[in-house]
């Protein structure tokens, strides 16, 4: 089945905000059926309450203060070095670290939580490949495994971790079954692991390929925001989403049939010139504009965790290497399918680290 794109930033914005014609359930494939990003109306709403718990402003300020010291331990160890491949010998231990922390999760995992996360995410990402389907809902099933015997150790006396949160927002809120608890745990898995990854590299490569915004962070560090946000918009990990259409709707000048998928292309929509002047420059003044975070009921509810993790990495990497730069004979490659997942992306950003 093909999907037509939808590429200008007014429409992918629309159509993102209309989730009752362009609904998000064929997210809920096998034991995703549960999941909050599956559902629309009011079961979403009612699932987007408890999640908007463990990521309240407190909860996430308490984040914040164990983020930043895992930041500083895992680039502070570049300190130093003359050279790294900087995704997968860096990066990409960086948010499992921060997710084992925060879920208080012994490391006991090795590879295989990011094995897990990448079947499940390719499989539920392309829903029209049917060969990725039984490998997705092996690793859901142990996956959902593993974190149900966490929810039960953790249930007689939450703490006060973002395990506990979950645990607690469910109490609190009505709904509690350790079912619904390790959904949501798989859930925040699959949303915010590889994409967080990604979105390392993106900000981390935009700045290297931009010297001047690069010295400008440098220099003041309170711009770091503009940086990650700007660069969600130039180089984001978000390439695009799909969409179910559920009416007959004559939309941006086409036919869409109920029934029919559509792509709802972030990347053309951040190139949007009636939407960003001159969008090929990279430009730390334009403000928050992008649509790497979703828009609409859907709208990242992980965005604080993610803004919190990528603020605290780039911070620490610039302050251990003052001297990265790209290895000007291994340029990164940003391509859609990076690293095997439903993004946008490079497989590897090579750096120098010292003169
Ligand atoms: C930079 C990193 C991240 C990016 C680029 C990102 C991107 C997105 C996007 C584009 C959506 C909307 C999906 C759609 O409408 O089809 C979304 C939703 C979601 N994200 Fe993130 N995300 C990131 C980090 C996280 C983190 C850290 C978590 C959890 C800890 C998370 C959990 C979720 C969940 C649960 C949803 C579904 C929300 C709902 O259905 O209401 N994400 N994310």
């Amino acid at each position: 089945m093909a999907a037509p794109l939808v590429l200008r930033h007014r429409d992918v914005s629309v159509a993102m905000r209309d989730s009752t014609t362009f609904s998000t359930e064929f997210y809920g494939v096998g034991p995703m059926a549960m999941a909050m990003i599956a559902h629309n109306g009011p079961e979403h709403a009612r699932q987007r309450r408890i999640h908007n718990r463990f990521f309240s402003p407190v909860a996430s300020a308490r984040y914040a203060t164990r983020v930043t010291p895992i930041a500083d331990r895992v680039f502070g160890a570049l300190a130093g070095q003359a050279r790294t491949e900087l995704v997968e010998d860096v990066l990409v231990g960086f948010p499992m670290a921060v997710f084992l922390d925060l879920l208080g999760v012994p490391n006991e995992l090795g590879d295989q939580g990011l094995n897990w996360v990448r079947a499940i995410v390719t499989w539920i990402g392309s829903p029209m490949n049917d060969e990725l389907v039984g490998p997705g809902e092996k690793a859901y099933a142990e996956l959902s495994e593993y974190t149900g015997a966490l929810v039960e150790r953790e249930r007689v006396n939450p703490s006060d971790n973002l395990l506990g949160e979950i645990i607690r927002a469910h109490l609190t809120e009505g709904g509690f079954s350790v079912e619904a608890c390790s959904t949501a745990v798989v859930s925040l898995l699959l949303g915010g692991f590889e994409t967080t990854i990604q979105m390392l590299s993106a900000t981390v490569a935009s700045l290297l390929l931009n010297p001047d915004a690069l010295a400008a962070v440098r220099a003041d560090h309170s711009l770091i925001d503009a940086a990650v946000d700007e660069a969600f918009r130039w180089a984001n990990p978000s390439a695009g989403l799909y969409r179910l259409v559920r009416r007959d709707v004559e939309f941006a000048g086409t036919r869409l049939e109920a029934g029919s998928m559509v792509f709802l292309c972030i990347a053309a929509a951040h190139f949007d010139p009636d939407a960003h002047a001159a969008p090929e420059r990279f430009d730390l003044g334009r403000g928050a504009s992008h649509l790497g975070f979703g828009l609409g009921p859907h709208y990242c509810v992980g965005a604080p965790l993610a803004m919190i993790e990528v603020r605290a990495a780039l911070a620490a990497l610039l302050d251990a290497c003052p001297d990265l730069r790209l290895d000007p004979d291994r340029p990164p490659s940003f391509h859609y399918g990076a690293r095997g997942f439903v993004q946008h992306g490079t497989d590897a950003l090579h750096v120098l680290l010292s003169r």
